[in-house]
């Protein structure tokens, strides 16, 4: 069977994950998809940077524009980053035909209906799980498994570096400037930890949950939005003592088909599966009007959870090349966005 040729944009933690799972699970992968995958053209920063994973030099290029102009290429896995460039690659790959998997966050928060339109016209898939609480699959969940609900509720810890700061100041006592030094040195945090303590990060993550969730465009200037910098090792002491815990908690509602969205720190009751949720670890609580309570727990960054989600998301993309339905499970929202705020 001819192989997929997929052209990776970057080559740092998540890419260097995805290198990894794509040459170690090969075999596995390949019968699940029934072709072999080869990552054939890699655009990196520097092409002389050491390593800690083997790749075949001639397959690096410090142009993304050799990646996406390559006729070989199937499929791009962006895990690069970046907002304006990397939206005019993916715009230009999807121009040719290509498929795209993204782990960009800020990408589809800001661009994504844009790069959802572009992939429907040109009949090709976007997938985005690990743009939203790394390793969890819940992207898919919120597509798929709640199809046929109508969900009222997603509660989310979307952001590690904040909820890693907060366990440490609550568990330990620690000072905020102390576990914020931490967290960058372990990589949670963006390389300007800014969007991740002013709650940013968490907002962009929202709102796609919220678009997928709600079925409409939940736009990031729909998120009301404010961080943990201002929160102290007192007020989190203060909330343990009357049962709570202090967590950075990303909520939206919908009722009536009107939604509101909010990023902000919360005081949540400490019975709550939510409030157990500790260090870099992320949740997301979906109360569906039929379902119920769920809740989904795992790791939200890192280079394996993360990049387990972007392989998940090619294995879906070659299985719809085999079965030519590439660009037909697109999530494009349809209900006409009504924010409670709004005057009916
Ligand atoms: N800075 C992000 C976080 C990385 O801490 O959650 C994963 O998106």
């Amino acid at each position: 069977m001819k192989p997929v040729k997929v052209g990776l944009l970057g080559l740092g933690t998540v890419g260097t994950g995805v290198v990894r799972i794509v040459q170690g699970n090969q075999e596995d992968l390949s019968s699940q998809v029934g072709s072999p995958i080869y990552i054939e053209r890699i655009a990196v920063k520097s092409a002389d940077k050491p390593r800690s994973i083997e790749i075949d030099p001639a397959k690096l290029t410090t142009d993304p524009w050799e990646v996406i102009r390559d006729p070989e290429i199937d499929v791009i896995v962006e895990v690069m980053g970046g907002v304006e460039k990397t939206r005019e690659y993916l715009l230009e790959a999807l121009e040719r035909g290509k498929h795209i998997i993204t782990a960009n966050k800020d990408l589809m928060a800001l661009h994504g209906t844009e790069i959802l339109a572009k992939a429907q016209e040109k009949q090709c898939d976007v997938f985005y799980e690990a743009s939203v609480a790394g390793g969890i699959p819940i992207i898919r969940t919120l597509i798929e498994g709640f199809s046929s609900d109508r969900i009222v509720k997603i509660m989310g810890i979307v952001n590690g570096t904040t909820n890693y700061i907060l366990t440490k100041m609550s568990q330990e006592g620690a000072s905020y400037d102390d576990v914020l030094k931490e967290a960058q040195q372990l990589g949670y945090a963006e390389s300007d930890p800014t969007s991740d303590v002013e709650g940013l990060d968490a907002a962009r993550k929202m709102s796609i949950l919220g678009t997928l969730g709600f079925r409409t465009n939940v736009e990031l200037q729909d998120v009301s939005v404010s961080g943990i910098s201002g929160v102290s090792k007192e007020d989190i002491q203060f909330a343990k003592r009357l049962g709570y815990e202090m967590k950075l908690l990303g909520i939206a509602e919908s009722q009536n088909d009107e939604f509101s969205i909010s990023v902000q720190p919360t005081m949540i009751r400490a019975s709550h599966p939510i409030a157990s949720v500790n260090g870099v670890f992320n949740a997301v609580y979906v109360y569906g009007e039929a379902v119920g309570e769920t809740m989904f727990y795992g790791a939200g960054a890192g280079e394996m959870p993360t990049a387990t989600s972007v392989v998940a998301d090619l294995v879906a993309v070659i299985k719809n090349l085999k079965l030519g339905v590439n660009g037909l499970k697109q999530i494009v929202p349809y209900k006409q966005k009504k924010l409670k705020s709004d005057e009916d």
